[in-house]
């Protein structure tokens, strides 16, 4: 797939040479030569993964507190003129470590005791490790340990696409979400069945080099079911969501543009 992707459109190409600078020395002229000769050669993913993985030198910190605070900046442009003066609760569901939430909460002149994440177990075989500066919640990834109408804003960023039953999670945030309270969600606009290959692959190369799991652990265990962007709003307004905004073209930043997997923010109300 890997091969195909490349050869198929300038804009994967592009968007696939990104990714996988990340993870390669770029200066080291063999490994870079004996990558694009693999693809060229249209030799299996599993081949290529494990030759990147073997020879990676250093990646960007995922969880890092630059990309938190770069992300939850551009979270707290696209809410704030939505929001209500005196926010109780904040959930973030699929937080992982929580650096993104805390960064958001902090911004929203939160107390730790206000800003709730939950997260499953184990994802990707990665025991997630809390931050601190938050409650922080292990669960089983549908029911929601929180009572009915309890938060005023609930996020879910980059996580939807990794849950099987997006029914029973849909009814769980409807659940948890005061009348009028906000969600916002983040997602890829998987809007073809290449993106949602591109968003497939993003997923390998981050796994197999960010948890160093193997490719056959990751083909084992990963789950991802995308959508396109108007396929998220139909699914949230048929739980009784109301759209409230989406992120346009001139939200988008530069990074974005240059992404084909383009992610989106949406803005939802539960009445
Ligand atoms: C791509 S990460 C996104 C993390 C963070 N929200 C961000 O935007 O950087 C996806 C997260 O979804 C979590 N996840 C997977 N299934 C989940 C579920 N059923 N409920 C909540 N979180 C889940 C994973 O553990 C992981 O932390």
């Amino acid at each position: 797939m890997i091969s195909k992707l490349f050869r198929s459109n300038p804009t994967y190409r592009k968007y696939l040479v990104q990714l996988l600078g990340k993870f390669t020395n770029k200066l080291d002229k063999n490994i870079v030569t004996n990558m694009y000769h693999m693809i060229k050669q249209n030799e299996p993913d599993e081949k290529i993964v494990n030759f990147i993985q073997k020879n990676r030198i250093g990646m960007e910190e995922l969880k890092s507190e630059p990309r938190a605070s770069r992300i939850s900046n551009v979270l707290f442009q696209f809410l704030k003129k939505d929001l209500k003066p005196n926010i109780g609760a904040y959930l973030d569901i699929g937080c992982n470590n929580g650096l993104i939430t805390v960064e958001l909460g902090k911004k929203l002149n939160l107390k730790s005791s206000q800003i709730y994440g939950i997260d499953v177990e184990d994802f990707s075989g990665q025991k997630i490790i809390p931050v601190g500066g938050f409650v922080f919640s292990s669960y089983d990834g549908y029911n929601i340990p929180y009572t009915d109408d309890y938060f005023d804003l609930v996020t879910c960023l980059m996580t939807l696409h990794h849950i099987k039953h997006i029914d029973i999670i849909l009814s769980e945030i409807k659940r948890v979400t005061k009348k009028h309270g906000l969600v916002l969600v983040k997602e890829h606009n998987a809007y073809s069945e290449e993106i949602d290959w591109l968003i497939f692959l993003k997923h390998l190369f981050y796994d197999v080099m960010d948890y160093n799991i193997t490719y056959e652990e990751f083909i084992k265990t990963y789950f991802q079911k995308c959508y396109s962007k108007n396929q998220l709003v139909e699914l949230f307004k048929k739980y009784g969501f109301e759209l409230v905004k989406l992120s346009g073209k001139k939200f988008l930043n530069r990074y974005h543009y240059s992404n084909p997997t383009q992610t989106f923010y949406a803005l939802f109300t539960k009445n």
